[in-house]
């Protein structure tokens, strides 16, 4: 079984045309890690020249979609479609050599997500989702995990790095957490990623402040249609509004929202 709608196969080709650039740029990286100037002004080429690709190949199929994508902006057009795109999501993992990023693309159609691909292509993992059809990893659907105890669970999260002197205060004011609560924690440094591992149940949910729409656009469908729940700290529908997102297996959403709020 797999998703074949003209949308989703159009990001797919995108997609794939995109990762062979970003695989190529992606071997040079370590031979950069060692030169004085480092691979700072290679990886901001990179993420221009996947992100020409991918609008390039978007618009030769959809001219008439509108586009946002997170380094040239908006391309407004007249349709109520609209591709959000990031180009290289985990960009920090990507310039250390750390094989762990990915191409996001949504697709919203009068301000709703319709269609998501997340595409990790060091792992060739293909993450699709298309409303009211599921989610799927490499073409098999996949389901939210159903564990129960946040106890049982690991979390993930992202954002700035905690200096150990301000641990505690800036667990508070950035994370919404304190440091008693005792949960296994990751931050694996790709929110696309981490929302698709929640929809693929490899990790059972994720939070953070502060994100921009092109790094969930794709994940909130991937998540919704495995199964999972999307909101904000108040386990809320205002994610975007509020800037801060609560993605979780549904099961342990509440006690996740009681730890946040
Ligand atoms: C970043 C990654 C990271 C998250 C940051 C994002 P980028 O996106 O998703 O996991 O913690 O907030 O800005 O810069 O690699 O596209
Ligand atoms: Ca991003
Ligand atoms: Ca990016």
């Amino acid at each position: 079984m797999k998703l074949s709608s003209a949308n989703i196969n159009v990001m797919i080709k995108a997609c794939r045309k995109a990762s062979k650039t970003l695989i190529r740029d992606f071997g040079e990286i370590e031979n950069l890690q060692v030169s004085v100037k480092g691979p700072g002004d290679f990886v901001t080429a990179s993420d221009k020249k996947v992100e020409k690709i991918l609008i390039e190949e978007l618009q030769k199929a959809r001219p008439n979609y509108s586009i946002l994508s997170e380094e040239i902006g908006e391309i407004s057009n007249d349709e109520s479609f609209k591709w959000i795109i990031d180009p290289i999501d985990g960009t920090a993992n990507f310039l250390h050599g750390i094989p762990h990023f990915a191409i996001s693309i949504g697709l919203e159609q009068d301000g709703e997500i319709i269609c998501g691909i997340i595409y990790d292509p060091i792992k060739d993992e293909m993450f699709v989702a298309e409303k009211g059809n599921g989610s799927y990893l490499n073409n098999q659907r996949i389901r939210v995990s159903s564990r129960s105890k946040l106890k049982d669970c690991i979390i993930f999260t992202g954002g700035p790095k905690i200096e150990a002197k301000d641990r505690e205060s800036s667990l508070k004011e950035y994370y919404n957490f304190s440091s008693k609560v005792q949960i296994p924690i990751r931050k694996l440094g790709s929110a696309a990623l981490d929302m698709a591992y929640v929809a693929a149940g490899r990790c059972d949910g994720f939070w953070q402040k502060y994100l921009s729409y092109w790094d969930i656009a794709a994940g909130i469908i991937l998540v919704k249609e495995s199964g999972g729940f999307v909101t904000d700290y108040y386990g809320e529908n205002k994610y975007l509004e509020n800037k801060t997102l609560l993605v979780t297996n549904s099961k342990i959403n509440k006690e996740m929202v009681e730890v946040l709020k």
